[in-house]
């Protein structure tokens, strides 16, 4: 089993489903580098699935080539190229009659691991993920939807692989609790460092955890490959600027701190006391609310740092 994250590469990967006469996926090229996580987004339609089933061969590509660490998929063992993708389905798709434990343990098994490793490894998955211990025993109709979806994430995280393909996984989820399984994949990434392919219908998701969203559009042509803040701030056409949405101003301003303004010194008494970590947006926020003009950041310490206006926020 590799285990360090490996660079994904689409070059003008292309489908054409039997018997339809446009692309599902249309030469479609980019490079995800080792270590990322891609989000992909796009109307209902647009190829989203169809490009992540290309990566582990579960369609075969009409025309063009994937390579994971520079080897085609062409050239790989497809059972060996499966084994060594994570994969987390839309709707997840736990096996009903299998225990969590026995869902997790489904690929390692198939490298012939012995019990006491696979018990050893679900345990720590679980506490991975933010599940008890306890939940090792339990069937997926004993769990609530956002705990299902954190067991097809740990599934898919059993055999340790370079590349995890997820498509919409934490899709038909409240809001509330897709927001902590967002942040919860995010820290859980910051310890793995996997390669990972995202797929979501829901732009604030992409901006929130992709380092590189690709927008698709209609008949899976690709309408931008760049980093949030690049799509925000300059969509490359009318339908990305639709895409991400009238508010993109705003939600640009989620991306950066109060950190990263230039300050200028504190000379008026009782403004309002933000750390230098909050978000444009929460600050403008406060400052609407609070019916004020100015505010004071300060650092990790409570000493303060400086002064920033709406103007120096908008700017
Ligand atoms: N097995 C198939 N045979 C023929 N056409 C298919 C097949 N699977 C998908 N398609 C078509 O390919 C196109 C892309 O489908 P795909 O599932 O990749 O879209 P998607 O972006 O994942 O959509 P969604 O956001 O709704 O999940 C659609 O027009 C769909 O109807
Ligand atoms: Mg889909």
């Amino acid at each position: 089993m590799r285990t360090e994250a490996a660079e994904l590469v689409f070059d003008e990967a292309t489908k054409v489903y039997p018997g339809r006469e446009s692309a599902a996926v249309d030469h479609l090229s980019l490079t995800v580098p080792a270590g990322e996580i891609c989000v992909l987004v796009g109307p209902s339609g647009g190829g989203k699935t169809t490009a992540l089933k290309l990566v582990n061969r579960l369609i075969p590509l009409t025309s063009g080539d994937i390579r994971i660490d520079g080897t085609s998929i062409l050239e790989q063992d497809v059972v060996e190229l499966r084994r060594s993708i994570g994969y987390v389905i839309q709707q997840v798709g736990l096996f009903p009659h299998m225990t969590v434990e026995g869902n997790i343990g489904t690929v390692p098994r198939l490298y012939r691991r012995p019990r006491s490793w696979i018990k050893a490894r679900s345990a720590e998955l679980l506490e991975l993920v933010g599940l008890d211990p306890s939940y090792a025993k339990r069937f997926p109709a004993q769990l609530s939807g956002g705990e299902r979806q954190r067991v097809g994430l740990a599934r898919a995280l059993a055999a340790n692989p370079p590349l995890m393909l997820m498509d919409e996984p934490f899709g038909a989820i409240d809001p509330i609790v897709r927001a902590r399984l967002q942040d919860e994949f995010l820290r859980l990434q910051k310890e793995i460092r996997k390669t990972v392919v995202f797929v979501t219908h829901d732009v604030d998701e992409a901006i929130k955890v992709g380092d590189r969203i690709a927008i698709l559009r209609e008949g899976g042509r690709l309408a931008q490959y760049d980093t949030p803040q690049q799509i925000l701030e300059h969509p490359a056409d009318e339908f990305v600027a639709e895409f991400v949405g009238r508010d993109r101003a705003l939600k640009a301003l989620a991306l950066r701190t109060l950190g990263e303004l230039e300050l200028s010194p504190a000379t008026e008494d009782g403004l309002p006391r933000l750390p230098a970590d909050t978000s444009l947006r929460d600050a403008l926020a406060l400052l609407v609310a609070e019916r004020r003009n100015a505010l004071l950041v300060i650092g990790a310490d409570g000493a303060p740092l400086g002064v920033a206006t709406r103007e120096d926020l908008l700017a």
